[in-house]
């Protein structure tokens, strides 16, 4: 049951939501989730069947416009995108302003968002083609600086992309091919990744989606909106869960230390909580981790990875949480980021680029909303506060 409150405003009146528990920002046609049953979907369209029937860029198509696309318009997306992926060569002098050891969403943050100082013909945001370019641009380039902020990180030269490969195999190639050595691009781990960055493409009114979406209301250009959302993302309660999820497994380290953690997870004065498991919206599965959960199996097995002692605590954890009174009562399922960081780590990727991946996935869905709010009626977003301050006082001289 939806109650619609604007009316109120005129009376004077306004609600009180702390961390929006009940509160639609905006009305959206992009994605449906029903926490309960434990369904997501996409313009109509079941992430699963996504993940398994179409590729990365089919579903960026589909965020953005609102359908999958046909043969040509397939082609004509595809050519677009992989034609972009180039950054300006100015960008690399950028990164060299960052210490090493900076961390990669640190580093996402800020060349991001500096792309509105390069790419000064997408920023005019009542413009349509501008907006198109903006939105490919950002598709385009995302995997090329997270690939750089990953090469920065370890000392080596940055690598050009590929526009001959698919999204998910251009970007291991990037991340993993050198000057004196060439990365063999498996078509499983290939299309593996393609599945990982289907499943984070999009999911509505998430905190960084949201930012995004304010930001945006101010007008602000779509390079510092998309800056805005990998901000958001970065913190442990959301994107940031996927790295909190493997140092976790490696805390734990063995199937014989789970129940000491699980204890810890249901005690009320202590703060540790099992990453990877709960959500605001799922009181279900999660359907993005069953999928993901199946494409593990696939990479791990593509890897000849069979007995992973991380991924056997991983199960472990997952079966016990399953059954104990306290998951099952506060419906505590694994999420997304739970078996995505096992993904990650069998593919050698290190741990401080997992959520810079999830940002990079996330990114249609972060414009495809910009660009439905910036297309519609839409005013600056302006939440009210209980104020619970000091009155008015004097100030003594
Ligand atoms: N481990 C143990 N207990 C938990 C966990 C957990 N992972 N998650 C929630 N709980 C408990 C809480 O202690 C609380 O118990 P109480 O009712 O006795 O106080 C109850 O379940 C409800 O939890 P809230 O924090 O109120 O739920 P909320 O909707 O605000 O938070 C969140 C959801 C942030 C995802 C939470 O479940 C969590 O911290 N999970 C771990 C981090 C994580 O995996 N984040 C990724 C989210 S998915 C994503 O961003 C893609």
């Amino acid at each position: 049951d939806v109650i619609d409150v604007r009316s109120l405003v005129s009376e004077g009146y306004f609600t009180y939501d702390p961390g929006f528990m009940s509160t639609a920002s905006c009305e959206s046609s992009i994605t449906y989730i029903d926490g309960a049953k434990g369904v997501l979907l996409h313009r109509g369209y079941p992430i699963d069947e996504l993940a398994e029937k179409r590729d990365y860029l089919d579903v960026c198509y589909l965020l953005l416009n609102g359908e999958l696309p046909n043969d040509i318009e397939k082609r004509d997306f595809h050519r677009t995108v992989m034609r972009h992926t180039m950054v300006h060569e100015q960008m690399h002098d950028f990164f060299k302003g960052f210490r090493r050891d900076s961390h990669p969403m640190a580093i996402m943050v800020g060349v991001v968002g500096a792309l509105s100082a390069f790419y000064h013909d997408s920023l005019d945001i009542t413009n349509d083609r501008h907006r198109e370019i903006a939105a490919t641009r950002l598709i385009s380039k995302m995997p090329t600086l997270a690939a750089m902020a990953y090469k920065y990180s370890i000392g080596q030269p940055f690598t050009y992309p590929r526009n001959d490969l698919s999204y998910g195999g251009n970007f291991l190639h990037m991340m993993f091919s050198n000057p004196c050595e060439k990365y063999y691009v498996s078509p499983t781990l290939a299309r593996a990744m393609d599945k990982i960055f289907i499943l984070h493409a999009d999911h509505e009114q998430n905190a960084s989606t949201s930012t995004v979406r304010l930001a945006g209301s101010s007008g602000a250009n779509p390079f510092a909106c998309i800056a805005s959302g990998i901000a958001a993302l970065w913190g442990p309660a959301h994107g940031g869960a996927n790295e909190a999820v493997l140092n976790m497994l490696e805390e734990i380290g063995d199937v014989s230390n789970i129940d000491e953690y699980i204890a810890r997870a249901k005690d009320k004065n202590d703060p540790f909580r099992l990453m990877g498991f709960g959500h605001r919206v799922y009181k279900n599965y999660d359907p993005r981790a069953k999928v993901m959960k199946e494409t593990a199996d696939e990479v791990l097995s593509e890897l000849g990875i069979t007995d992973d002692p991380l991924l056997n605590v991983a199960r472990r954890l997952e079966q016990i949480a399953l059954e104990d009174p306290y998951f099952v009562e506060k419906k505590l399922y694994p999420n997304v980021d739970f078996y995505s960081g096992i993904i990650f780590k069998a593919l050698g990727i290190p741990t401080s680029m997992f959520t810079v991946l999830f940002a990079v996935g996330r990114t249609p869905g972060w414009i495809a909303h910009w660009k439905e709010m910036i297309s519609g009626p839409y005013r600056i977003g302006r939440p009210r506060q209980l104020y619970s301050g000091e009155p008015t006082r004097e100030v003594k001289e």
